[in-house]
């Protein structure tokens, strides 16, 4: 089947891709059009052209999986300039997104219609790479330069309402777009309005100084990230060449960031994010979740049931006294209250959401919910109380999840009566904006089970990941080893300030302890008591924490100090009161301090991770590489850029991994730094955990 097809109406001709999934221009695409646009030049019956796609979305970009192999002709920018040349009126028909290649094509065109659902942006710099045929030069015609870039660095579409507003689209219509793009056209006819090219509206410089000043936020907003500041050249070089030159600029730009570590890293993270949302063997989900339980109403409670609410499914939420519960509902309104406040939500929305949401304190009224989970306090006795309870009054085939961060799944759902029904679902705090879910498969879940909560995931909006069932499942397990490293990287002679830096300089948001500060020293102190007996000696003896939580109180960001200490607006520092606690414990231990360089504390932070990654994957808690750089991606900060652990274990080589990990096995102890078979036996082959 061609994928793209012509066909006359009157005198509009209309120009069809049908290129599923997206409508993205693959080379036959490009083909395709070119054809068709020479086409309809030639025909004398064409008097006008509506460029439309079938499906639900019009082209949402370039065919990324083209991307890094070699080019084919025609360039999308070829395609464009002769879509725009067209002697003959061209209107888009615009549904579902018009993203990257996808609004290049639509900018080439001489009208724009799009559908009032419809979203458009310039996505490019997500994947590493910028807009390589004309999308700089022409928007910022049509809306402007800081408009234009503000699309293009930040990748986030915009609606078609904002659209039609700052210039970008012609008409939004919320009949069928191709209807009233075809309606447009003969209009344009009728009003004997000729093409009208973006390439020869005049391009306004934008103010003294916006060059300075744009590039020097991107450096702090988008820390570490090339692409964007590449959009800001290229938008800069449009002032100063012609328009036929700023396209080549541009191209040659995008030429030269497909190629780049960033962009393939990139490419990885969109691939990765969708293979590891998608865990082989489920069935399709038989039903939808349409009501939610949510047992607990304390931060992550708050969180989940705003998760749902936000995606339109009403909650049911049990707390155990009226003064939690109001504790509870106030926070929910206020955080609405807020969105409100900030643009984010309408008022009609918020009481909508508001609507949703039933507070109780009685099991009973779970009783008409397809899933409830719990998010009580962290421990086996309550959560099993409460699981008891839930199976004692929800449908039998309800499902039932626990927010539990460590405790042993199968565990809990021992005694009962529907293990099957019984599963993990680990949001991230804050939960109703944090990408991550932790799906975790039981012992006993059914699979039925598990595609609901899949599924669920998606709708919640969330990077839905299947774990197995271990300590910490994947996030977590990864993160306390690297937390166990940065301790004893304390007793050997770093400072808080240094393990933070070097973590933040890598790409992280923050480092491990400004991250305990802002979690709570209390809660680390809490999971550490509870796994005494489980840790090593050296562990163990490692007393830093208990001298800042229980004899100095000092709980971190919500106490005014932690490892740094906090002014009333948050802003930290480095307390003199700590470095001389760390040195005093590490001496009263016997360490001899040390200076350690940067490139240890990196080495020892991201390969003890890597090792137990390589764990993981050896005892199936996950099935693919894939899905722990989701995970770290999405839950943990790690940037984008690098890939993930996995993907960037690879880039450095799984020899040098093996290598420093022998190496420090030596130097910390075996006991830590023992290689992982899966790791040993790849680095062996000379292979990675993505190419065997
Ligand atoms: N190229 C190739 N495949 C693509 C693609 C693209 N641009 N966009 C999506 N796909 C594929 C996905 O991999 C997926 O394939 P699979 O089913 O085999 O795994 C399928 O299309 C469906 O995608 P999603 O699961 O993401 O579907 P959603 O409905 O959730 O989202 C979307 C649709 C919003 C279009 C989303 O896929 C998206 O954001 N795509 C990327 C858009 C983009 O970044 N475009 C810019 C590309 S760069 C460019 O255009 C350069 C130019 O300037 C020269
Ligand atoms: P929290 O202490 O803020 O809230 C727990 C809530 O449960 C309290 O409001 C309490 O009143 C309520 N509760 C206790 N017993 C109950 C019962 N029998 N019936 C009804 N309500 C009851 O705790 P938080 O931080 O929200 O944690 C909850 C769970 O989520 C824990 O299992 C925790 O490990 C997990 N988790 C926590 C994360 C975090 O960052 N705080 C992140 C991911 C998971």
């Amino acid at each position: 089947m061609p994928v793209v097809t012509s066909s006359l109406s009157g005198a509009v001709r209309t120009v069809l891709i049908d290129n599923p999934p997206v409508n993205a221009t693959s080379v036959d695409v490009r083909r395709g059009l070119c054809a068709a646009f020479e086409e309809a030049a030639a025909d004398p019956r064409t008097r006008a052209v509506v460029l439309a796609c079938a499906g639900a979305t019009f082209v949402a970009g370039a065919d990324i999986r083209e991307f890094g192999k070699p080019p084919q002709d025609p360039h999308l920018s070829e395609v464009i300039a002769l879509v725009e040349a067209c002697g003959k009126p061209v209107v888009a028909a615009i549904q579902g997104t018009a993203l990257g290649g996808g609004l290049e094509l639509a900018l080439g065109c001489h009208y724009r219609v799009a559908g009032e659902g419809a979203r458009m942006g310039l996505p490019e710099s997500t994947l590493g790479v910028v807009p390589g045929a004309g999308g700089i030069p022409r928007l910022a015609r049509l809306v402007g330069v800081p408009k234009a870039l503000e699309l293009a660095t930040s990748g986030k579409p915009v609606t078609a309402c904002a659209a039609r507003e700052m210039g970008l689209v012609d008409a939004v219509t919320t009949d069928d777009p191709r209807a009233a793009a075809q309606r447009y056209a003969e209009d344009l006819l009728q009003r004997g309005a000729g093409p009208r090219r973006t390439r020869d509206l005049p391009l306004a410089p934008p103010p003294a100084g916006y060059f300075d000043d744009i590039r020097a936020r991107l450096a702090v907003s988008h820390r570490g990230q090339e692409a964007p500041l590449v959009c800001v050249d290229i938008a800069e070089q449009s002032l100063l060449r012609d328009f036929d030159g700023s396209v080549a600029y541009g191209r040659e730009r995008f030429r030269e960031r497909v190629a780049s570590p960033q962009a393939a890293a990139l490419r990885h993270a969109f691939f990765a994010e969708r293979a590891a949302t998608r865990p082989a063997g489920l069935p399709e989900p038989d039903a939808p979740v349409r009501r939610a339980g949510v047992v607990g109403g304390g931060t992550m409670g708050t969180g989940i049931a705003m998760c749902f609410l936000n995606a339109g499914i009403p909650v049911t939420l049990v707390e155990q006294n009226e003064q939690a519960l109001a504790a509870c509902l106030r926070n929910i309104g206020k955080t609405y209250e807020s969105d409100v406040a900030k643009g984010r939500l309408d008022d009609a929305a918020r009481q909508r959401r508001l609507d949703g949401l039933r507070g109780t304190m009685a099991f009973e009224d779970l009783r008409d919910c397809d899933l409830v989970i719990e998010a009580v306090f962290e421990d086996m006795a309550v959560k099993r109380q409460v699981f008891a309870s839930i199976e004692a009054h929800a449908r039998p085939d309800a499902i039932i999840a626990s927010n539990t961060s460590y405790l042993n799944l199968d565990a809990l759902a021992e005694g009962m009566l529907h293990p099957e029904n019984v599963v993990g679902m680990h949001f991230f705090s804050p939960a109703h904006i944090m990408k991550l879910l932790e799906n975790v498969r039981g012992a006993r879940s059914s699979p039925q089970a598990l595609a609901r909560i899949q599924a669920l995931g998606k709708r919640l909006g969330k990077v839905a990941v299947m774990v197995g069932v271990s300590e910490g499942f994947v996030g977590n397990r990864m993160l306390s080893r690297r937390a166990r490293e940065c301790y004893f990287l304390l007793e050997e002679g770093a400072l808080p300030e240094q393990v933070d830096r070097v973590l933040h300089d890598f790409g992280f948001p923050m480092g491990q302890f400004q991250l305990n500060d802002l979690a709570g020293l209390d809660v680390a102190w809490r999971a550490r008591q509870g796994r005494l007996d489980r840790l090593s000696e050296r562990e163990r003896a490692c007393g830093i924490l208990d001298e800042l939580v229980a004899r100095r109180k000092r709980l971190g960001q919500k106490s005014g100090a932690g490892f740094y200490r906090y002014d009333a607006q948050r802003k930290r520092t480095v307390d003199p009161e700590v470095s001389a606690l760390i040195e005093q414990d590490a001496l009263r231990r016997g360490f001899l301090r040390r200076t350690i360089g940067d490139e240890e504390i990196l080495e020892r932070c991201l390969y003890v991770m890597i090792n137990e990654g390589a764990r993981i994957l050896e005892e199936g808690v996950a099935t693919r590489p894939e899905e722990i750089d989701a995970i770290w991606m999405n839950g943990y900060g790690f940037p984008r850029y690098r890939g993930g652990p996995m993907y960037y274990a690879d880039r450095i080589g799984l020899p040098r991994i093996l290598a420093r990990i022998h190496a420090y096995a030596e130097q910390v102890g075996a006991q830590y730094w023992t290689p992982a078979p899966l790791l040993a036996e790849l680095a062996r082959k000379g292979a990675g955990f993505y190419s065997s």
